[in-house]
């Protein structure tokens, strides 16, 4: 079946509906999603979304920006974060008027706590930036912004697994979906095309990420020829569950809560003497892994303790509910008497498919667009967060991006002409899942899957080496190789989640290679991306973005790009 709109949306997170909502004030949008749209992702966003509003103390927008270019140990481009940074203010106040149910200061204002990296006065002390929605602020977000989509009969296609787009002469003229229910192939051709589909976890073992963040828009473009910039840089956040990598979120340490090894020392004193537990997520991961291979480990075990007890059950229950409830549920543990097992989770992706800051994908080392494509949000690098996130800029850059995204795709589509399409568009993705179906080899997608995040656990997790990347090439090459040989159980149309499983673990072995290719090119250590034999930052040869390009043989190959600084100049990183 073919269809045909303006604007086609992949992903209903926060970033595709808010790119959603502001393209269909003018232009005719639809949104295709995996999921339905309020099971996506942004809704296990637990701590805040921040913006320089000031509720509690003085704060200002600059002093935010300044926040994030020293938190992404300045790979971040400046002018992307200064727009980040200013219209967060506005942008968080539009969400309150869509009804986002933000929690409250005594005086009715939006509430705010702190975070880690969010300081006052240019890194004087901590500030109160975050504002939250107890523990739930991207549940909140997400459902806002879908009832806006509603409201504005946005067209929804949901449980359409988007797999392939189709770009000609550097030109997009839409995507090729699989409808769930039916397996039915289904075309979408569009003036423009925005990506929206969140991050990749699940290529690793230990992960806060939901099932479905396969990574699958940054592969799809990536195998058409589009780069991905900065994919070195994964972000592992210092608290997740122990062994279920649940988030348990940063903002129980920005309510006072502590981390402790097993001397019960406050071990953050050491490693950021002036914010401590507050301190950036690459710093505190590291520290962590840094107290587990010093012995100081639980029980000599592989985690520390998030101490939570003095905060006492009411504070926990109004600002901390889900945290309290996963401790609970998971671990048998009430976070009001013991203390809670943790340990680095992967988290996020500060790299993803390369955009300049009106969302327009960007394909060479000279920001060129590709014509009528988009991205934004995790899946997006435009890139605010550089080679670490600060914690609560990711919720910012979806309704921020996500709206500057959308207002240029609804100027854009204005002036357009739909583009003519292939003869066959589709031909590429029957042709995979007629391949998929049809190989009886004797290895388990899941087996492959499986061997592949425990792999990327150990060898490309918060410390890498030569030795450890260069051993994750050759299990990635031995484990494509095993990919060719699959077989699937189910070979019929209705709810084939063994092909979709398939489909999304080609995603993640080819996105998991830029990871191991990038990282083992950048002869440095920066943000999250630390390097056991290259221990210091080098900005003399390694301030600039990676771009990641692969060819029709499946080799990588690397380019890279300046990074933009406009005020702040790099400096050692302290805290
Ligand atoms: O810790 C957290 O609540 C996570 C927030 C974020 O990743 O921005």
């Amino acid at each position: 079946m073919v269809h045909q709109f303006d604007v086609v949306i992949v992903g209903a997170g926060g970033a595709g509906l808010r790119a959603a909502l502001e393209a269909s004030k003018t232009a005719n949008v639809a949104v295709l999603s995996k999921l339905y749209p309020v099971r996506s992702h942004t809704g296990a966003a637990q701590g805040g979304m921040s913006a320089a509003l000031g509720n509690h103390e003085e704060d200002h927008w600059k002093w935010h920006m300044y926040d994030t270019v020293k938190g992404s140990d300045y790979l971040g481009d400046q002018d992307a974060i200064e727009i980040l940074c200013r219209d967060a203010v506005d942008a968080v106040i539009e969400m309150e008027h869509f009804g986002l149910p933000f929690s409250r200061t005594e005086d009715g204002k939006i509430a705010q706590r702190p975070f880690g990296g969010h300081t006052r006065n240019y890194g004087e002390k901590a500030v109160r930036r975050a504002c939250y929605a107890a523990d739930r602020t991207g549940h909140m977000i997400l459902h806002t912004l879908f009832e806006q989509c509603m409201k504005q009969h946005v067209r929804f296609f949901n449980e359409f697994h988007v797999a392939d787009v189709i770009i000609e002469d550097n030109v997009c003229k839409g995507v090729v979906a699989i409808e769930i229910k039916t397996g039915e192939i289904h075309v979408f051709h569009a003036k423009a095309v925005l990506f929206a589909t969140g991050g990749y976890g699940r290529a690793f073992k230990i992960t806060s990420n939901a099932h479905a963040y396969t990574g699958d828009g940054m592969a799809i473009v990536f195998r058409r020829g589009v780069p991905l910039e900065d994919m070195e840089f994964v972000q592992f956040h210092p608290t997740g569950l122990r062994k279920l990598g649940v988030l348990i979120t940063e903002g129980a340490r920005g309510e006072g809560g502590i981390l402790r090894n097993n001397e019960g020392e406050r071990f953050m004193e050491k490693y950021a003497p002036s914010i401590k537990d507050l301190a950036p997520r690459d710093m505190v991961s590291r520290a962590i892994y840094q107290e587990v291979q010093e012995g100081r480990g639980i029980n000599g075990e592989d985690y520390v303790l998030l101490d939570l007890t003095h905060l006492g059950s009411e504070v926990l229950e109004e600002k901390l509910p889900d945290i309290s409830f996963f401790t609970r549920t998971y671990l048998g543990i009430e976070p009001a008497d013991e203390p809670i097992p943790v340990q680095p989770t992967c988290h996020y992706a500060m790299g993803g498919i390369p955009t300049n800051v009106d969302g327009q994908v960007v394909y060479d080392s000279d920001n060129t667009p590709v014509t009528g494509l988009y991205a934004a949000g995790e899946s997006a690098c435009v890139s605010v967060h550089g080679a670490n996130r600060l914690g609560t800029n990711s919720l910012l850059d979806l309704v921020v991006y996500g709206r500057r995204s959308g207002r240029h795709i609804a100027k854009f589509v204005q002036n357009a002409e739909f583009s003519a399409m292939p003869e066959a568009p589709a031909t590429d993705l029957e042709e995979r899942i007629r391949w998929i179906k049809e190989s009886d080899g004797d290895e388990s997608p899941e087996e492959i899957r499986t061997e592949l995040q425990r792999e990327m656990m150990d060898n490309v997790s918060v410390f890498r080496s030569k030795e450890t990347l260069t051993k994750m090439q050759s299990i990635l090459a031995d484990l494509k190789e095993r990919f060719q040989n699959i077989s699937i159980m189910d070979k019929g149309s209705f709810f084939n989640t063994d092909l979709l499983d398939a489909i999304e673990l080609g995603y993640l072995l080819d996105f998991s290679s830029a990871i191991v290719e990038s990282a083992l090119a950048r002869q440095e250590s920066r943000g999250a991306h630390y390097r056991e034999d290259f221990q210091d930052r080098d900005d003399e040869n390694w301030l600039k973005h990676s771009l990641a390009y692969l060819d029709d043989e499946g080799n990588i190959s690397m380019d890279y790009k300046p990074v933009v600084i406009t005020e702040f100049q790099p400096k050692e990183r302290k805290y």
